[in-house]
């Protein structure tokens, strides 16, 4: 095998409760790479289409974490990598995950698979820290392994496959502005009151228990994240109007994607969910601000191979 092609899906970080920490997977919103082994050592990035992004492999999020995966073996020959992206840079939904994910997703498929897929969210969080200037592995880990992800210790790769509800669907609304990771880690506190702290671990310990149990009302009562979101949602438009909307029309909670602005609202069944996508997007609408919505269900494989040759 000489080449793949690969679909790198969008992924759904912090899930309100569970900042640096939880993430989940989305269907059909994704970037696709091509990836070829070369005789030439090393990673270059030959194409990427879509967006403005850096070619030199050290300053691309797929290009330093393909060279962090070649770093642990030695191979005499290198990698070509091409980047289509379908998910836009600062959107809030995983974008540089995706390329972080795919370029070692990609190599390590064309190495006869070295590593697991939960072994290789080492190599991609670097590409994270490129991105946002810190590391964490709450977007790559769902990509990667699928469906939620609990990340408990990213040092020695403690991450957690959680089970979740069938029914559960996700909405998406992205208002195109881009806000930088590491601009809305800025405005975050960096120490929390005692109360807050445990108001958090309580919501974040009974969301995991709701979907282990599938128990959607727990659920509900759990997406509330009052450590983040009061200080990034300044950062987003109309952001409380998207809230009171999304839990108007039957969502189970609603909160900022990532680090934003796209906005996510978890919902019981898909014609629940796409009401709330579509109502949402109305109140977007007077803002005379351009917007992309989806409506996916959790994508519980997480990033795959499409072709190879
Ligand atoms: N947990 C990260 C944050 C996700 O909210 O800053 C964005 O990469």
């Amino acid at each position: 095998m000489n080449e793949v092609k690969i679909f790198c899906p969008a992924s759904v970080a912090n899930v309100s409760c569970g900042f640096d920490i939880l993430g989940f997977c989305l269907d059909k919103i994704g970037d696709e790479m091509i990836i070829r082994k070369t005789s030439k050592p090393g990673i270059n990035i030959t194409k990427i289409v879509g967006e403005n992004l850096p070619y030199e492999s050290k300053k691309n999020v797929a290009g330093v974490s393909g060279i962090s995966l070649l770093n642990e073996l030695s191979t005499d020959f290198g990698f070509e990598i091409e980047i289509y992206k379908g998910i836009k840079s600062g959107s809030g939904i995983g974008s540089s995950a995706a390329s972080s994910a795919g370029a070692v997703f990609g190599i390590n498929e064309l190495l006869g698979k070295p590593f697991s897929r939960k072994e290789l969210i080492k190599f991609a969080m670097k590409g994270e820290e490129l991105a946002s200037g810190s590391i964490h592995a709450d977007n790559v880990a769902p990509v990667l392994m699928g469906g939620f992800t609990l990340v408990r210790d990213i040092n020695s790769l403690d991450i957690i496959s959680l089970p979740f509800p069938k029914k559960l669907f996700a909405s998406i609304i992205h208002p195109e502005i881009e806000l930088k990771t590491s601009d809305s880690r800025s405005v975050l506190k960096q120490k929390v009151p005692l109360k807050k702290a445990i108001q958090q671990s309580a919501n974040i310990a009974s969301l995991i228990s709701g979907l282990y149990t599938e128990d959607y009302k727990l659920i509900s009562r759990s997406l509330i994240d009052v450590l983040v979101e009061p200080y990034r949602s300044d950062l987003i438009p109309a952001f409380n109007d998207l809230k009171k909307t999304s839990s108007n029309n039957g969502s189970l909670g609603t909160g900022i994607s990532g680090s934003g602005p796209s906005v996510f609202a978890l919902s019981k069944g898909e014609k629940t969910a796409k009401s709330v996508t579509s109502e949402m997007g109305k109140v977007l609408v007077p803002l005379n601000l351009k917007f992309h919505s989806y409506t996916s269900k959790i994508n519980s494989t997480g990033i795959k191979l499409i072709s190879s040759r």
